[in-house]
């Protein structure tokens, strides 16, 4: 097995009973998820690094959703995950969609062998990762863009400077096929860590303005190395290839993991008609 597939799954594996410590990042997630589908019932979802689905009520879900499309690297993660929270809820069972083994941005296999940051750049832009069923109602991304740069950090370091490029392209690419994966009247939900409480512990003092702590550590450069909210609503709105318009921007939150915390916010897409 890749190294970069084996290290996720390991911390899939550690996780996958954080049930509890996931409480309020889980309410936060599906209040998210309900207010993309509207009133409409019966819509399709797909969860974009769906993993141990701590951040989700699966059975909530499908009382609102026809389809729950389960997405990861990890299959056996979002098997478990299902079978804890669906048990032998028959319904709730067939409206789950597992599909397992698919790597969301197309460079783990370029990640195995001796790949340089301006190769991988080129790879991560023409990634199309397959998922069937698309295009779907509601897509989101959960928390997953910063386990994807981490695996390319990982392998490819930080002592060359076109590391930053590389980052970028698999960010941006990210962006887009979350894009490609909705329909064009659909919503992508991209939810992300920001910064840790352990480079950013007043995060965790009560009562902060967490918009104005977010400004703080974005000025500081304190945050998780591509996960900048202005860059991203920058990208979305200069760059073609990443057609999707900002609809909102949800306030942070602490994604309390009990070990580690984090400063956590969302961005509410819209797909925008490509002109090219
Ligand atoms: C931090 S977890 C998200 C939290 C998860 N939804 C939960 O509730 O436990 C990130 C997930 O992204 C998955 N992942 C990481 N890299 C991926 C890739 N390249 N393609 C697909 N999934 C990936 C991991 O397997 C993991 O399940």
């Amino acid at each position: 097995m890749k190294p970069q597939i084996a290290r996720v799954i390991e911390h899939n594996r550690s996780t996958a009973m954080e049930w509890p410590a996931y409480s309020s990042h889980r309410e936060t997630v599906m209040r998210l998820l309900l207010e993309a589908a509207g009133n409409s019932v019966g819509m399709s979802l797909c969860l974009v690094g769906a993993g141990n689905c701590n951040d989700v009520d699966l059975v909530r879900l499908s009382d609102r959703f026809g389809e729950i499309h389960l997405v990861d690297l990890d299959e056996s993660a979002m098997r478990r995950a299902a079978a804890r929270q669906l048990g032998g809820n028959r319904e709730a069972q067939s409206n789950i969609v597992i599909h397992g083994a698919v790597d969301v941005a197309g460079v783990l296999e370029a990640l195995a062998r001796p790949v340089d940051p301006v190769e991988l750049a080129t790879i991560a832009t023409e990634a199309r990762p397959h998922v069937g069923d698309a295009p779907f109602d509601v897509v989101a991304s959960l928390c997953v863009v910063t386990q994807i740069i981490d695996s390319v950090v990982a392998t490819l370091g930080t002592s060359d400077p076109a590391i930053n490029g590389a980052v970028t392209a698999v960010r941006n690419r990210h962006l887009a096929i979350l894009g490609e994966l909705a329909k064009p009247e659909g919503r992508v939900v991209f939810v992300t860590d920001f910064v840790s409480a352990d480079t950013a512990p007043d995060i965790l003092e009560p009562g902060a303005n967490r918009v104005d702590l977010m400004k703080r550590h974005i000025a500081d450069r304190n945050f998780i190395t591509g996960t900048n909210p202005v860059a991203i609503e920058q990208v979305c709105r200069g760059e073609p290839a990443v057609p999707l318009d900002v609809e909102s921007f949800v306030t942070p939150w602490i994604w309390d993991l009990g070990k580690r915390s984090y400063l956590a916010y969302a961005l509410v897409l819209r797909p925008r008609p490509r002109t090219d």
